[in-house]
């Protein structure tokens, strides 16, 4: 079945990561249409369940991008982005794994970023997304996408 490309991928996620969004999006430190619902009808240990099976899933990489802004995008990451989301992008219990993300969904991702206001939100993503241009938003897209 293809998914749609704005729907993250959560195979080989972290399970702690993955849980932790569900009780993000069940206390509202998380928002979305479709998972805030979810999120409050599963029970703690369907969220476990859940959360542990994705983990186990292995990730397919992608293919098919714009090699010369993948090649701009491997750059910028290594730069700025590895230190925190590891050098393959591989995530940790408190940071998702974007390796092999859709660069569709990675793109909404920081320009939501982007747009937050620091005040409210207390993200380091902020920070980050907030001085990257429309052009390294698509090359690290196009970059972790193919991963
Ligand atoms: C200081 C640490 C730090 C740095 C540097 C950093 N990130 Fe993040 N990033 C995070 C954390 C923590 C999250 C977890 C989500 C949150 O805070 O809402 C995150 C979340 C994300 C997400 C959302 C993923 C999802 O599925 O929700 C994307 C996309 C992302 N980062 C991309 C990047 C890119 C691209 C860079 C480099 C330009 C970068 N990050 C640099 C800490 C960092």
């Amino acid at each position: 079945m293809a998914f749609p490309k704005y729907i993250p991928n959560l195979a080989a996620q972290h399970p702690l990561y993955l849980f932790n969004q569900f009780e993000k999006f069940r206390d509202g430190t998380r928002e979305d249409y479709v998972m805030s619902k979810l999120a409050k009808t599963l029970s703690l240990e369907e969220r476990i369940n859940i959360a542990v099976y994705y983990s186990q899933q292995k990730a397919k990489s992608r293919t098919g991008g714009d090699p010369t802004k993948a090649e701009a995008g491997e750059k910028l990451f290594a730069a700025q982005c590895a230190g925190c989301h590891g050098e393959n992008a591989q995530g940790f219990r408190d940071m998702p794994r974007l390796a092999g993300q859709p660069a569709e969904y990675l793109g909404i991702a920081l320009r939501r970023f982007k747009e937050m206001d620091p005040t409210k939100h207390s993200t380091p993503m902020i920070g980050v997304a907030g001085v990257l241009s429309e052009g390294e938003i698509e090359a690290l897209a196009e970059y972790l996408a193919g991963w």
